[in-house]
């Protein structure tokens, strides 16, 4: 646990599955003020709440989609409304799917870019503003993935927007580092969440990707919280522009392992 979360305000976009979830429950032991953004998962959020207050946290949930400029104004205006003002940005809504690149239609480019990155600029830049309006030394948060480094084939528009997240993530730290605030990126591997549901539950696809994480398993949501809490922390008072691969490895090339190559 870190102390200094406790009565930090906290906005975390996606919250009610998978890697964002995790996240708003792990705030929630840290006794942070959570603001749970969802726009699928309804059903999870009312015993999310419940869970966050018996943790000693406080919680609340604001429906919308981070695409939408005034949804995510209005998510930025309920965290000050809520809790006095906004600490700490977690943006993490994203969507995936597979498809042959010469088959992706620009409708489908244009979605995955637009929830991936276009969201996460939207989320950023609100909450700098909140920031530098009240003064607070925020942290921002993205998540990324593996694949803002690891070229994947198939999913040209969500490789793509990862890509752009990691030099958004590294413009926005050096642009407001003289305001104290810290932006930083995690770079999740392959997670047991909704997003992998189908394929993990196949043993062939699930052990494939296993064979691609040094480590030897597939990540759970929590580990993916804890290095979200730490760079939330004033643990990381001094990191800024990095991005934190929580990956079991998978991008230090697992094939030349045993000394191949
Ligand atoms: C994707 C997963 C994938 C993992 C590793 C993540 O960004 O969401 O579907 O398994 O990268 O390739």
């Amino acid at each position: 646990m870190y102390n200094d979360l406790q009565g930090a305000t906290v906005i975390i976009t996606g919250a009610a599955t998978g890697i964002g979830r995790a996240m708003a429950l792990r705030f929630g032991r840290e006794q942070a003020n959570v603001v749970i953004n969802y726009l699928g998962g309804e059903q999870n959020v009312e015993p999310m709440i419940r869970e966050i207050e018996a943790a000693g946290g406080r919680a609340v949930a604001v429906k919308g989609d981070v695409t939408n400029e005034a949804d995510v104004k209005q998510l930025i205006r309920t965290a000050e409304d809520r809790f006095g003002s906004l600490d700490v940005m977690i943006n993490n809504a994203g969507i995936e799917n597979e498809v042959p690149s010469e088959e992706l239609t620009l409708d489908n480019w244009k979605r995955v870019l637009d929830v991936n990155l276009n969201g996460a600029f939207l989320g950023c830049r609100e909450a700098i503003r909140s920031m530098l309006e009240r003064g607070v030394k925020g942290r921002v948060i993205n998540i990324s993935s593996v694949h803002e480094k690891i070229p994947w084939p198939h999913f040209l528009h969500y490789a793509t927007s990862k890509g752009g997240i990691k030099l958004m993530t590294e413009t926005l730290a050096l642009e407001f580092a003289p305001k104290g605030i810290r932006v930083n990126n995690i770079a999740p591997g392959a997670i047991e969440t909704p997003i992998n549901g189908a394929k993990f539950a196949d043993p062939e696809a699930r052990a494939a990707v296993e064979a691609m994480v040094p480590l030897g398993y597939i990540g759970q949501p929590e580990e993916i919280a804890a290095a979200a809490a730490w760079l939330a922390s004033s643990e990381s008072s001094y990191v800024t522009g990095i991005t934190l691969f929580a990956d079991g490895g998978m991008t230090q090339y697992p094939s030349f392992q045993g000394g191949k190559g």
